[in-house]
């Protein structure tokens, strides 16, 4: 892996570092910051993006906010942590992992308070499950790529929609991960990589990504994949996802649907690889997902240049829903579900007991 999405630098106290998704693929440069309004803005801006990766930075966004003076008199350490964790959960709605992983400090926090810690104690414990939650991430990308490898033949061509790399994880990616580990098996696989409208995420993001570990990508506009399916170019779709609901419906990428809509109509099969942290039990059906709608700007006038009239109408919903019935499998670190539906997504669930729902 050529770069370090998210990372903590130094020990107590210390900064996160990100690299700007928002300057790539032009320049591959890192913000730093040790506030917590700063790295919220950067989680809403897409400075870090993708739903591993941010629920990666919320974390250690929670430490950066009661790291000073924590045993200061007077000063409500847990009191602070919730408080970030409420603010950091506003920065955006659809990605799952964001709120998982913000519960899942928040009950360190009060598990800390309970065993009457200090407020230096705390912070450390806060310190040391975010690091947790950053490298429980990587193990997982890890376990899903091989998981996903062996849906993978050689001389392959996948495609794929958004960027679910390394750059959207705390590790080497999601629905690009066994494509990596493919490669490392000494496998050829070719990519197409939509280009993924109105933020380009596939061609500033994946195509960059790809390229830079030496796999053979090339990029289409997201209207032209209708043709290359046409033309049996594309033996299997891997994408991510930002949530999953009880029945197996996926929540990624406004696009993805489409794409899996062509996926059955060509009989190609349709793979969704994320963690366990991205499926959400409470909800029942992809219609309860919370979808973001983003700035007109960013379809009228995205990177500046304006291809819109002003004022014009726009509808900008940042995600879409794909039905369980069009996906092939899901793959997670705990194993593969084919043909999802509620009764295998909650046996999945059950098998997986990550320690948030402990
Ligand atoms: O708006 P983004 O760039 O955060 O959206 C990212 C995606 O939709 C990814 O496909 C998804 O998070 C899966 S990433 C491992």
């Amino acid at each position: 892996m050529t770069v370090e999405t998210v990372a903590w630098t130094g020990l107590l106290p210390g900064k996160v570092r990100l690299v700007d998704q928002t300057r790539l693929p032009l320049a591959c440069v890192y913000v730093e910051t040790d506030d917590v309004a700063v790295l919220c803005d950067a989680i809403r801006r897409l400075v870090v993006r993708g739903a591993p990766a941010i629920g990666v930075a919320a974390a250690y966004g929670v430490v950066l906010a009661v790291q000073a003076h924590a045993d200061a008199p007077g000063v409500d350490v847990v009191g602070r942590a919730k408080e970030a964790c409420a603010f950091l959960a506003s920065s955006r709605p659809t990605a799952v992992n964001l709120f998982w992983a913000l519960e899942r400090m928040a009950r360190r926090a009060e598990r800390e308070l309970l065993a009457r810690r200090s407020g230096a104690e705390i912070v450390s414990a806060l310190h040391a499950e975010a690091r947790a939650i950053h490298a429980e991430d990587a193990a997982a990308c890890r376990r899903m790529g091989e998981l996903g490898a062996a849906f993978l033949k050689d001389g392959a061509t996948v495609l794929t929609h958004c960027n679910s790399g390394a750059l959207a994880t705390g590790g080497m990616g999601t629905a690009l991960a066994p494509i990596y580990v493919a490669k490392e098996r000494g496998l050829s696989v070719r990519v197409f990589a939509d280009e993924t409208r109105p933020l380009l995420q596939g061609a500033r993001l994946t195509a960059w990504e790809l390229a830079n570990a030496g796999i053979d990508v090339t990029l289409i506009t997201d209207g032209m994949a209708a043709r290359v399916f046409g033309e049996g170019k594309i033996d299997a779709v891997f994408v991510g996802a930002d949530r999953i609901a009880r029945n197996g419906d996926v929540c990624n990428k406004i696009g993805t649907y489409g794409v899996a809509i062509l996926a059955r109509e060509h009989g190609v099969p349709f793979y969704v690889v994320a963690p366990v942290s991205t499926f959400d039990a409470k909800i029942a059906h992809g219609g309860a997902i919370p979808i973001e709608e983003r700035a007109a700007e960013e379809v009228t006038q995205g990177f500046g240049a304006r291809t819109a009239p002003p004022g014009v109408r726009v509808y900008n919903p940042a995600f879409d829903v794909t039905p369980a019935r069009l996906v092939t499998a899901i793959v997670t670190e705990a194993g593969v579900i084919t043909a999802p539906d509620e009764q295998k997504v909650v046996e999945l669930l059950a098998r997986a007991h990550p320690p948030s729902r402990s």
